[in-house]
């Protein structure tokens, strides 16, 4: 009699330890609301220069790469741009370092010059020292003010979403330093 019922019963057992088996193998994904370590959500302006210097012999944007018709283009349709850009808290390129602007551009527009920026931006100073923030955009640089996606971040900015706002604050050459408004939700 009791062998019947241990029979009788094992289908329940073995579905029983699968649940079990299941439910201790990790998920997946796990949502949790709030998700753990919730914390109310700041709103920052970060304001910097962003110097991109490509004459001299400390250029701190090189050329990487192009297309065959790049050069014979009048905007360099098809350049890559490796930079590693001081981010200053003033237009002076001796003005004090607040991060660097690390990634590439490329001339992606037939007719005009436009940039598609790819930059992570690492700042190193104050309470933001070590946190980073992904910044990928369209950049029409013969325009005033242009606007770039705030894509995420690390540290200090995990979570991050925002714009960034830039505007030519003087042009020698080809060397460039741009103004940055940066507004994020972190
Ligand atoms: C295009 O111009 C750049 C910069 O002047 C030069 O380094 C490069 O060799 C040129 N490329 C071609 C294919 O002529
Ligand atoms: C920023 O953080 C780095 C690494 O922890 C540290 O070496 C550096 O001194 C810090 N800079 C400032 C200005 O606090």
């Amino acid at each position: 009699m009791a062998k019947r019922f241990l029979l009788l019963l094992s289908p329940f057992l073995t579905t029983l330890l699968l649940a079990v088996t299941v439910t201790e193998s990790e998920a997946y994904a796990t949502t949790t609301t709030p998700y753990q370590g919730y914390k109310p959500e700041k709103f920052t302006h970060l304001h910097f220069y962003f110097h991109d210097v490509i004459s001299g012999d400390k250029p701190t944007a090189i050329r990487v790469a192009e297309a065959p018709g790049t050069n014979s283009s009048a905007i360099k349709f098809g350049v890559i741009m490796i930079a590693d850009d001081p981010l200053t808290d003033g237009p002076d390129p001796s003005s004090k370092e607040v991060g660097r602007a690390q990634g590439m551009y490329a001339s992606t527009d037939l007719k005009d010059l436009i940039f598609t920026m790819v930059f992570n931006l690492a700042f190193t100073e104050g309470q933001f020292n070590g946190s980073t923030l992904a910044m990928y955009g369209r950049n029409a640089i013969m325009t005033k003010l242009r606007e770039m996606p705030i894509i995420g971040g690390t540290g200090a900015f995990r979570f991050a979403r925002g714009y960034a706002q830039a505007q030519t604050y003087k042009l020698v050459g080809q060397d460039a330093v741009v103004e940055y408004n940066v507004f994020i939700w972190h």
